[in-house]
């Protein structure tokens, strides 16, 4: 089974990434683009998650046969930055259920911290796990534990952009976990920052943590 998978969704994807990327970009023209990049993972996400035909008989009578998904997969956001991502990531899969986790990392030891978690039943349900930045991998990899000890069949992790290293550490963690991002960065900082990356997501998105 493939690890990592980057989207696939050329030039219109390439446009979103490119503006968030851009410093000048206003607070909310980068949460609009995060959020148009989660639906785009999202309707990816969707061809790889198990498939049932559907009838549907129409005003004129006639049958139409469509296939849906058997199952939704369960949506979780890590705050604060993974929220735009997620709400796009929710307009792919409008029924499903959703959980959220607050983690925060310790920009001096780049340890993540869970504060928060509200989550439903996971257990053997997909789950997608929604953080705009995988960058060393440490919240991810925390909080894929943590979701890990109440058996879901799968997790599948989205990101809008992602390090080399992160993936890497992700996949060596757990080389079943499924990667999606819109782009990936070969480069991790000193201060565990993804360069050429956007800055700090959660700030570009909301503003200045105190
Ligand atoms: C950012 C981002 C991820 C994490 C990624 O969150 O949203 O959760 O860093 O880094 P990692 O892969 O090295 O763990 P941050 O701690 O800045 O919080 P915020 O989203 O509230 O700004
Ligand atoms: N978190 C961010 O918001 N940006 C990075 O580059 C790394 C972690």
């Amino acid at each position: 089974m493939k690890t990592k998978i980057k989207a696939q969704g050329g030039p219109a994807l390439e446009r979103l990434v490119y503006r968030i990327r851009d410093p000048e970009t206003s607070r909310e023209e980068f949460r609009n683009c995060l959020g148009r990049i989660g639906e785009y993972l999202g309707i990816e996400i969707a061809r790889e998650l198990e498939q049932e035909k559907r009838k549907i008989t129409t005003s004129l009578g006639k049958e139409a046969e469509h296939r849906l998904l058997k199952e939704d997969p369960v949506l979780i956001g890590v705050l604060r930055a993974g929220l735009p991502l997620y709400y796009g990531m929710q307009r792919a899969f409008p029924e499903s259920e959703s959980g959220f986790i607050g983690a925060m990392r310790d920009e001096k030891t780049l340890k993540s911290k869970i504060s928060y978690c509200a989550i439903p039943d996971i257990s053997g349900k997909t789950v997608i796990l929604i953080d705009t930045m995988l960058a060393t991998g440490g919240s991810l990899i925390d909080i894929a534990e943590m979701l890990n000890e109440k058996k879901p069949r799968k997790i599948i992790t989205a990101s809008a952009i992602a390090s080399q290293k992160g993936i890497e550490r992700m996949s060596a963690y757990d080389p079943s976990l499924r990667i999606y991002t819109a782009v990936i960065d070969p480069i991790l900082n000193e201060k565990g920052y993804i360069v050429p990356g956007l800055g700090d997501a959660g700030d570009r998105c909301y503003g200045e943590k105190l």
